[in-house]
């Protein structure tokens, strides 16, 4: 058997920053699902289609050449790891994560993640339908007052100015279409561990998850 530890939670619960930590403690692989949402997102972008071409949206899905190493993505060979971060990229992933056809081609490719020694997965859906046997489950969140300062934050550190009321809007905007969806919607398992770290730091976070993790 190869354990599996499932980290679920809104956009910028800072799942991916406390999941990928886990990972690397642990000495496991790390699949940040969103990037597998993203990547697809991107590659139909600039296909030219839209949420409206779900077939040929989820052709991509299933055809998708994704190579992940440490920190970089490529996709068809080209690194996109920061290109993935982009707002647009973000928000056409939202949107064509809700086509079913669309989520049961990336199915497949995010199994595949799940290799000795071990796997820690970050998405909203990795503890309740891509990996529903976990041998534990986080669902993570933070007030979406926190989430939207930290956004801004991460913007700033990388030279980007931001409205705080406008990051704190569109953050809900994505919570309400994940929550609402018809497939996969955010929701934390029955058997996950909740955890809101809106006052916690990093570290905290981690070892929360560790402490939990070695009992
Ligand atoms: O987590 P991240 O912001 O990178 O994810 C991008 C988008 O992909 C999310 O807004 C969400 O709609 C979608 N997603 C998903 N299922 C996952 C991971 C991400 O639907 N397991």
């Amino acid at each position: 058997r190869i354990p599996v530890l499932a980290v679920d939670g809104p956009s910028s619960s800072g799942k991916g920053t406390v999941a990928s930590a886990v990972a690397q403690h642990l000495g496991y692989h790390f699949l940040d699902s969103g990037a597998v949402y993203r990547a697809t997102a991107l590659a139909a972008m600039r296909a030219g289609l839209t949420p409206a071409d779900e077939h040929a949206v989820a052709v991509v899905a299933a055809t998708l050449d994704l190579a992940f190493e440490g920190k970089s993505i490529r996709l068809a060979g080209e690194e996109v790891a920061e290109l993935l971060r982009d707002e647009a990229v973000g928000s056409l992933a939202s949107k064509i994560s809700a086509l079913p056809s669309v989520r049961s081609a990336l199915r497949e490719l995010q199994l595949s993640f799940r290799r000795l020694p071990g796997l820690v997965a970050d998405g909203r859906d990795m503890g309740t339908v891509i990996f529903p046997g976990a041998d534990m489950k986080v669902f993570l969140t933070a007030s979406a007052a926190k989430r939207a300062e930290r956004r801004h934050k991460q913007l700033i550190s990388k030279g980007i100015s931001s409205n705080i009321d406008d990051l704190r809007a569109d953050l809900e905007a994505r919570d309400q279409r994940d929550q609402n969806r018809a497939v996969a919607p955010l929701k934390p398992a029955p058997d996950a561990l909740p955890l809101d770290n809106s006052d916690l730091t990093i570290d905290e976070s981690v070892n929360w998850v560790l402490n939990c993790w070695e009992q």
